[in-house]
């Protein structure tokens, strides 16, 4: 199974090769893995930011506890959340679903109501926390695609989120970045990538009963 190879040969890149980007074609294909993403009720409630401007990589950084990642890797996928529940966004899935599966908007409008009616029912916080896990599942995908591409990436939570929102002026569009990932080329100098994985074994990780 070639899968498993390629996740043996990932791993959270710390030093990017600043000199090494990622080609259009690899590109088109990253985002078409995020795109794929499962997603709760498949809503995707979210939106992603890919950065390459190498001014607001700077800025970033400085609000990512200066890891070099941020300014090093080719490009930074920024996965943000939806914070405002608002009940067209579900109108719009199901619009969409009526349009691709050609299945008549009446068939579906108990499904949309379903969905409205159980979303409505979590207080906003808990919503919250619920769309931005969402991204976590993009997240993923976009790894393991990269490792099969043999892209670098580095997922990362390690950064200020109020001040992300602030400098990608997330807030004013009812955004806020969950979690990001910066991907290119790991440098030859990062020693990390010499490192053993550790992973519990599967005995403790695992019950079958
Ligand atoms: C949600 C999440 C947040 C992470 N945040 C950071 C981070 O801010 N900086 C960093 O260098 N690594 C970060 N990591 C990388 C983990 O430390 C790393 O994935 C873990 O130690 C396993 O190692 P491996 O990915 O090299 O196999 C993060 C990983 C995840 C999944």
């Amino acid at each position: 199974m070639e899968l498993l190879e390629n996740l043996k040969w990932r791993y959270a890149t710390k030093k990017f090769d600043s000199s090494k980007s990622i080609n259009k074609d690899d590109l088109e294909k990253l985002k078409q893995a995020v795109q794929l993403s499962v997603s709760s009720y498949g809503l995707q409630l979210y939106k992603v930011l890919i950065i390459q401007n190498k001014e607001l990589k700077k800025e970033l950084r400085e609000a990512a506890w200066n890891q070099s990642q941020l300014t090093d890797a080719s490009h930074i996928f920024v996965f943000c959340n939806y914070t405002e529940r608002d009940n067209r966004d579900i109108d719009a899935f199901i619009e969409a679903t009526s349009k691709i599966q050609n299945t008549p908007l009446e068939k579906l409008e108990g499904y949309g109501d379903f969905i409205k009616t159980s979303l409505s029912s979590k207080p906003i916080k808990e919503w919250q926390n619920w769309s931005e896990k969402q991204t976590y599942l993009a997240l993923s995908n976009l790894l393991t695609a990269c490792a099969e591409l043999k892209i670098d990436s580095c997922p990362m939570e390690g950064f200020e989120q109020e001040k992300f929102n602030s400098i990608l002026g997330l807030d004013q569009k009812g955004l806020n970045a969950a979690v990001i990932a910066p991907v290119g080329y790991r440098s030859e100098e990062d020693h990390t990538q010499f490192r053993k994985k550790v992973r519990k074994p599967k005995e403790i990780l695992f019950e079958e009963i």
